[in-house]
């Protein structure tokens, strides 16, 4: 096993009040998808443990929320700093137990700060507003307090970052939360616990609650009368069931889930940098992403050229561990991910899909699955409507920017979309045509703290990063004052 600089970051109990808490006869192991060995025994909580963190981050919200923002910035600050100081080993730990080449775990772990950073900046700008009034002897005016407690359910693709992602906005506000990490990957979790402790963050402000029951636990975070807000990042069947658990108290809900990204370029595109950014958009964590591109569409006239500079690129990737620093691509998440690219394949080569790259199983073995490429796919195969969460590229022609407009869509989700065309009003035109909550031109690249990250659809509801994404930590209080001349 990888050695760490600090082997305290190595937690493998929950974190509830500030305390690691520990079933030695219930744990749950955690696999390093590379190899399928056990990598740790964590103990493994139970509802009981999820409502004992509510109770402790309930008790700790009237102490926490009473800080003035700057306080809460400062400490938040020293979280950033010491996560900062320890990224290596952050990042050996993520790759260890979620896979992804270490590079890749080096940028999560730097892109996860960033949310704390941001926020601890943000949170002394939350402004409310005085209102001209309607009467002499009164004031009008708002102002924003912090919502409560908050419940989070956290993914196993980004272990740190849609962790930090949700914490860091809403203890900036002044919230306490307690977090549900996926079992998969709980380890990434309780280091940022440890350095949040070493931090200053007080007793029961934050709490990680690592355990397999995660319908006991998800119904303690979507339905405990103490819980304010919950917050989920997942699958969109998963997110449509904890929505339905939080609208039985009326819990405040946002929710960041699936895609079908469209990844479109016209035949006056860069067609050397749309490949590139093709091949980062969608092989990015093994394909494992909400944004990764999903469907392909490139315009009839220049598909060849393309088709064939992409079946260049990806034969170049490296499916490796994660631990080899020249790995681009590292094994899928577990056997039930690399199952259903089998069955992707069955369906997409049964209907006619023409197999240019890979196709099967990495001699690798394990979890590890072929940088694959398909082309004569049709509409009605599962990989053009399903989210594929996997290394496998297909690519459509179109002929008109109508059609693919259309077709780009022609889906339930609206979380990310990509379009490579050098026409300035064309540029505008898919902008403002295509119904997802971000759209990126002429590059793939768009993930960062300062800007809203959030689906339209069935992709979700609220935004996380930006200043839009502290706003739901809030409620808005109306304060109507009288007396004044009296
Ligand atoms: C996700 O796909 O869930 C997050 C990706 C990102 O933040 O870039």
């Amino acid at each position: 096993m990888t050695t760490l600089t600090d082997p305290s970051l190595f937690q493998t109990s929950s974190f509830i009040n500030n305390e690691w808490v520990d079933h030695q006869d219930d744990q749950l192991e955690v696999i390093n998808p590379s190899t399928n060995q056990i990598i740790a025994k964590v103990s493994d909580s139970t509802r009981s443990d999820a409502e004992d963190a509510v109770n402790a981050a309930q008790k700790a919200f009237k102490y926490w929320s009473g800080f003035t923002a700057k306080e809460r910035a400062s400490v938040l600050q020293k979280w950033f700093q010491l996560i900062l100081e320890n990224t290596e080993d952050l990042a050996k730990i993520m790759t260890l137990e979620q896979g992804k080449p270490i590079s890749e775990a080096r940028n999560e772990i730097i892109y996860g700060a960033s949310f704390i950073e941001f926020y601890a900046e943000e949170c002394k700008r939350v402004l409310g507003n005085i209102i001209p009034t309607v009467d002499k002897s009164r004031r009008l005016f708002t102002y924003k307090q912090a919502i409560g407690v908050v419940g989070c359910i956290t993914p196993w693709n980004f272990p740190n970052a849609m962790i930090t992602r949700k914490a860091a906005p809403a203890l900036a506000a002044g919230c306490t939360v307690v977090i549900k990490p996926d079992p998969k990957t709980p380890l990434s979790a309780l280091a940022l616990c440890e350095l949040a402790k070493r931090a200053g963050l007080p007793s029961g402000v934050l709490n990680v609650v690592a355990g397999t029951d995660s319908q006991g636990i998800g119904e303690v975070l979507t339905q405990h009368p103490s819980i304010a807000k919950f917050t989920f990042t997942g699958s969109t069947a998963t997110g449509k069931i904890l929505m339905a658990q939080c609208a039985k108290s009326i819990k405040k809900v946002s929710l960041e889930l699936g895609g079908n990204a469209p990844f479109i370029v016209f035949n006056d595109a860069n067609i050397d940098e749309a490949v590139e950014h093709c091949i980062a958009t969608k092989f990015r964590n093994c394909g494992q992403t909400c944004v990764c591109t999903n469907r392909i569409y490139v315009q009839n006239d220049v598909i060849d050229n393309f088709v064939s500079k992409l079946k260049t690129g990806i034969s170049k990737l490296k499916v490796a561990d994660g631990f080899d620093e020249e790995a681009t691509i590292g094994p899928m998440i577990d056997r039930k991910a690399v199952e259903k690219m089998d069955s992707f394949m069955l369906d997409a080569k049964s209907n006619g899909a023409a197999v240019l790259l890979g196709g099967k199983r990495h001699a690798l073995g394990g979890f590890f699955y072929e940088p694959t490429l398909l082309i004569n796919t049709s509409k009605n195969m599962r990989i053009l409507n399903e989210e594929i969460f996997g290394p496998i590229a297909a690519v459509e022609s179109f002929s008109s920017e109508e059609e693919v407009i259309a077709e780009a869509n022609s889906t339930n989700y609206g979380l990310a979309a990509y379009f490579f065309t050098r026409d300035i009003g064309r540029v505008m035109r898919l902008s403002e045509s295509l119904e997802y909550g971000i759209v990126c031109s002429n590059s793939g690249v768009f993930s960062t703290e300062v800007a809203p990250f959030g689906g339209w659809k069935q992709s979700g509801i609220g935004s996380e990063g930006g200043k839009e994404g502290i706003q739901d930590f809030y409620e808005t209080k109306f304060h109507s004052m009288g007396g004044i001349n009296t």
